[in-house]
């Protein structure tokens, strides 16, 4: 693809002379986004590129895992991870409203992050994968927040840099392809779009280490089970959630009352709309299953059937 291919040789020219012999930083999600922009940034200035990945624990299975053999392993970027699980769960403790989680998990992202930064010397720049989606929804320019999207923005006084942010013109499947473009690996740059907030979002109310084990471990099998029928080809973004719903069921002679579970699986081109995808019941079937018999403490399965609008794609 030229245009893309064009993209790449305009933003790594425009990289380097803006960035000179200077250092940058960048916010490293785990998501899509900030992984396009670190590999991105790599190619222009390799080490002169510092990424802090803070791991909140509010990721799906795996992931941090997976992200540091990818970038770091595959790609040698300079990371430096920070397991900060205790902290946010610590902040989150005793919060239900949706909105204080998010402002929360934003601040101390931002207090983690700051403190990694503060570490550095000679940090010029920050990088965030900001994209054109986000620069709409935060509403920066209108009084309508529709949610308070976080991002690395917002640091304190003393830590000010010069923001580079090559994906902000960029749609989520420009994103990708810009991935692709950069010969990132297939799964990284196909993976589903995940929010800042993490896992936290998708367990309603407040947040306790045994609810997110839930939300982690439902959405595992779920994913497993959309890799197995494909649809992780096909589906823009498919998780599960804990709504708090209690309900009776049986489990051998006995009676539960036991969590239900929500899967999401939605189509969408950018995520500012949505429509429920039609998934084979089969496969819901099986995730259902899988679920009620290899997640203690989850009875009741559902299907989520809501476009956005009305619902937004997140439940929080
Ligand atoms: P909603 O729930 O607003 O989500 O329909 C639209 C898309 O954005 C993702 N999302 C976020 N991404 N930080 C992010 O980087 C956030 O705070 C955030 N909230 C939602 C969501 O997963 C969906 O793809």
């Amino acid at each position: 693809n030229w245009t893309m291919r064009d993209f790449i040789d305009l933003q790594i020219a425009n990289i380097r002379q803006t960035v000179g012999d200077k250092k940058v930083l960048l916010g490293l999600s785990g998501g899509v986004d900030s992984s396009v922009v670190a590999v991105l940034l790599h190619k222009a200035i390799g080490n002169q590129l510092t990424a802090v990945f803070v791991d909140h624990g509010l990721l799906r299975k795996d992931e941090a895992q997976q992200v540091l053999d990818s970038l770091n392993g595959k790609f040698g970027i300079n990371i430096v991870a920070v397991n900060a699980s205790d902290r946010f769960l610590g902040a989150l403790k005793g919060v239900s409203n949706p909105e204080r989680k998010r402002k929360i998990i934003g601040k101390e992202f931002i207090d983690v992050f700051s403190e990694e930064a503060r570490k550095l010397d000679g940090v010029e720049f920050l990088a965030q994968g900001t994209l054109y989606t986000d620069v709409i929804e935060s509403g920066t320019d209108t009084a309508q927040t529709i949610k308070s999207h976080h991002n690395v923005g917002g640091l304190p006084e003393d830590l000010q840099f010069k923001l580079i942010e090559p994906l902000n013109k960029l749609f989520k499947d420009e994103v990708r392809e810009l991935g692709e473009q950069l010969g990132m690996p297939h799964d990284l740059v196909w993976r589903q779009p995940f929010p800042g907030p993490g896992l936290a979002i998708r367990t309603l109310g407040e947040v306790t280490p045994e609810k997110l084990t839930l939300v982690r471990e439902s959405d595992a099998i779920l994913r497993a089970e959309f890799a197995k029928a494909g649809l992780d080809q096909t589906v823009w973004q498919y998780f599960t959630a804990l709504p708090g719903i209690h309900s009776v069921g049986v489990m051998g002679d006995g009676r539960t009352y036991d969590e239900a579970i929500v899967i999401r699986a939605v189509t969408s081109v950018d995520g500012m709309t949505a429509e429920f995808a039609e998934v084979p019941w089969a496969v819901l079937g099986e995730v259902s299953t899988k679920i009620v018999n290899e997640v203690p403490g989850v009875n009741r399965v559902l299907y989520d059937i809501t476009g956005k609008p009305p619902a937004t794609i997140e439940y929080e």
